[in-house]
């Protein structure tokens, strides 16, 4: 479906009017030059929504051009918060202000595009005392339930009413803090927990919160507007809240998943990339399990460097777990990755049901795949073949990308909205570097 851009252009005047429905890649160039990292999608969603808890401005820096960005930037700014954007040598900058915010005026339309609209729910309630929005939609990965989202605002005292596919919540004495166990590190309902929780009077706990390194970042700019919150980075989160909120400037933490996305190109390109504003550690087990599989990422001034590894690529076993486990959000383009792999790999998805929607596209390109329940057993072939092929979320866009790159002739590929939910200017950015694609 074409999305209607008009309140999106509006919201958010950079995103491009005439974006080509069919990217092209001629494969078989090896990927050379400099490919500057964003910031995180994963990051910028929640810290713009934070930006709805107080009346002052927020400035976020490093802002990645995605169309979830831009579909936010319209959710928000029909709320009532205003938005002016700047264009920087770093990536685009956003100055918000929510001095006033209206929460009835929702686009449900907007809503359902995107699973990280649920994070209004949490800073509504903070803010307002009530929100109403459909149930939020996004890639269809597996059922992600927001009951843990639901369970957790009730404990603060939010009157939560799921019908119709509507949620409506409201808290009109206020929040409280709460003792929150989630049943999984989920880190949607982390975030939602603690966009509520900086607002809600008195102590929450969030135990068995999630890790990501994207959490870290909200609380880093959820403290520099003066909340207070204990133990970011480990389980338990500790926020005292109901502090005055003052806005802040942050600059958003560059994007793991991109990064460990163009490594993998790199390799299977046999090419090299420096990767300005990167950080190897951000990957958490995935370096290591890369490594093994061939490529090599190295920390440089400024950034990271990576290539194919001088004994080439080799199969490995992976499994998907919360950070700092392998991310799930790179197990489909290391997938595409291993469809090259000398030997046998095994990729196991813990964090999604239905997450291997990408294996059919890539056997089409010749890739040698066999699913058993949540484990995919691949066995490397010399190289993939160019075909036509459909991307089917966010991440499988971005494996059918390196699998076009890395195989003989030419791959076609439509269902292009995904890629640009997540990834910023990316055709632009691999031509620079030497590959061979073009979108009409
Ligand atoms: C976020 C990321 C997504 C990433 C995922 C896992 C954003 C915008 N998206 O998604 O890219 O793939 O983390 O790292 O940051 N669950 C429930 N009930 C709930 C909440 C979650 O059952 O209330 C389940 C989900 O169905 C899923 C698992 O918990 O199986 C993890 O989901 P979660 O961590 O919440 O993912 P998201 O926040 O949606």
């Amino acid at each position: 479906m074409t999305p209607d851009k008009s309140p999106l252009l509006k919201a958010a005047p950079w995103w491009r009017l005439s974006t080509g429905r069919t990217l092209v890649v001629r494969g078989g160039r090896p990927l050379i030059g400099t490919y500057p990292i964003s910031g995180a999608k994963n990051a910028v969603l929640p810290l713009m929504v934070s930006a709805l808890l107080t009346p002052h401005l927020v400035t976020l820096r490093n802002v990645p051009a995605t169309l979830d960005v831009a579909v936010l930037a319209a959710l928000l700014q029909k709320l009532g918060c205003e938005m002016h954007w700047s264009a920087t040598g770093a990536g685009l900058s956003v100055t918000l202000s929510a001095d006033r915010v209206q929460p009835g005026r929702i686009d449900p339309e907007l809503v359902t595009r995107m699973r990280a609209s649920v994070l209004l729910l949490g800073a509504l309630l903070a803010r307002c005392g009530e929100a109403r929005l459909p149930m939020p939609g996004g890639d269809a990965i597996g059922l992600r339930g927001i009951d843990f989202h639901v369970t957790g605002l009730r404990a603060m005292g939010a009157t939560v009413e799921l019908a119709g596919g509507v949620i409506e919540a409201t808290a009109h004495g206020g929040l409280r803090g709460a003792d929150i166990l989630l049943p999984l590190p989920s880190v949607g309902a982390t975030e939602n927990l603690l966009l509520a929780a900086v607002s809600a009077k008195g102590t929450t706990r969030i135990r068995n919160a999630a890790r990501e390194p994207e959490i870290a970042d909200l609380a880093a700019c959820l403290i520099s507007m003066g909340a207070r919150i204990d133990g970011v980075g480990s389980h338990v989160l500790t926020i005292e809240g109901g502090l005055p909120l003052a806005g802040a400037i942050h600059a958003v933490l560059p994007d793991r998943i991109e990064l460990g996305t163009l490594a993998c190109a790199a390799a299977i390109t046999d090419g090299e990339l420096s990767l300005p504003h990167a950080r190897v550690e951000l990957l958490g087990v995935a370096a290591p399990l890369l490594d093994a599989a061939g490529v090599e990422l190295r920390d440089v001034d400024g950034g990271v460097v990576a290539r194919r590894a001088s004994s080439g690529l080799a199969g490995i076993d992976l499994v998907t777990g919360p950070y700092p486990g392998f991310a799930t959000d790179l197990q489909s383009p290391a997938m595409a990755l291993l469809a090259t792999a000398s030997g046998v790999s095994t990729v196991s998805e813990t964090i999604f049901e239905q997450r291997f929607r990408h294996v059919d596209e890539l056997r089409k390109m010749g890739a040698d795949i066999a699913v058993h329940g949540r484990t995919a057993r691949i066995r490397g072939v010399a190289r993939l073949r160019g075909g036509n092929v459909t991307c089917t979320d966010v991440r499988a866009a971005a494996a059918l990308v390196i699998a076009g790159l890395g195989a003989t002739g030419k791959t076609t590929l439509d269902g292009l909205d995904h890629l640009d939910r997540g990834y910023d200017r990316m055709t632009e950015k691999l031509a620079a570097c030497g590959a061979d694609i073009v979108r009409f």
